[in-house]
């Protein structure tokens, strides 16, 4: 009953959701600071000045494999701008109070319903999606992708994209059940130089599967910081 009601208010609110339209730019965030964990080797500074800092509602995919283990197949998410939360408490906890939620809801109901029930007392803007394409270097295998060209500011530019290779990773310091932190380097695109994956919340596979079994998509948030760029 609290899941459906919670559904029915969701899609009764659904309509506030205006961020298709805004073109503003977000804050100023040339002065918000990454911290990354101490103690680490695997993860290092970033070496541009901050140009985006998002947080992530979506789902990482893993098939199984033979030996009857998940391997991840690429990921599919929204990302919604948050830099004029930096230096609030909301920015510290937002992925936490929007895993909550995204976490439970039925597939259909989209990350953007959450943003606009559980957004805090400012609309966050859908500034871009992040999905998996082929490895444009090699032409085969999977490289991950941050593209803004059809979402808030930057919507219609069409170099507003970034497309990564993964330079270190790091174990979630909140524990196993949280996917890696990860820092990215720009192979094309012009919307970063740099992104790190951070504040990871789930999107990890069960332990073992069955050989043959389907895809299965596992609900993950997250923080995306996007350094450097030219857009
Ligand atoms: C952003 O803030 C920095 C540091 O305060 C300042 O130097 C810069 O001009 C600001 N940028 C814009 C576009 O206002
Ligand atoms: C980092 O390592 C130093 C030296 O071993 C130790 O004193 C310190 O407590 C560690 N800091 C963290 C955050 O683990
Ligand atoms: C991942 O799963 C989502 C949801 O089912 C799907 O839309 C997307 O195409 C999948 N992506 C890959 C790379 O498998």
């Amino acid at each position: 009953m609290v899941v459906f009601s919670l559904i029915s208010l969701l899609f009764a609110t659904s309509n506030v959701f205006a961020a298709p339209g805004n073109t503003e730019r977000s804050c100023n965030i040339s002065n918000a600071k990454l911290t990354l964990p101490r103690n680490q080797t695997a993860l290092t500074n970033p070496s541009f000045p901050p140009a985006f800092i998002t947080v992530a509602l979506g789902v990482q995919n893993y098939t199984c494999t033979d030996a009857g283990t998940f391997t991840s197949v690429g990921a599919v998410a929204e990302l919604f701008d948050i830099s004029c939360l930096f230096g609030t408490s909301s920015f510290d906890t937002i992925q936490d109070r929007f895993f909550t939620i995204w976490s439970q809801l039925p597939n259909n109901v989209p990350a953007s319903s959450v943003v606009t029930l559980f957004g805090l007392d400012r609309t966050l803007t859908n500034v871009g999606e992040h999905y998996f394409i082929t490895n444009p270097i090699t032409g085969s295998g999977l490289s991950p992708k941050w593209d803004f060209t059809s979402r808030g500011a930057t919507s219609g530019n069409r170099n507003a994209f970034v497309v990564g290779a993964r330079a270190g990773g790091l174990p979630a310091p909140t524990g196993p059940q949280d996917i890696d932190w990860l820092q990215l380097t720009r192979v094309q695109g012009s919307l970063a130089d740099e992104v790190f994956r951070v504040d990871t919340r789930g999107g990890q596979p069960p332990a073992s599967c069955t050989p043959g079994s389907p895809l299965i998509t596992v609900k993950y948030t997250s923080k995306y910081w996007l350094f450097g760029g030219s857009i």
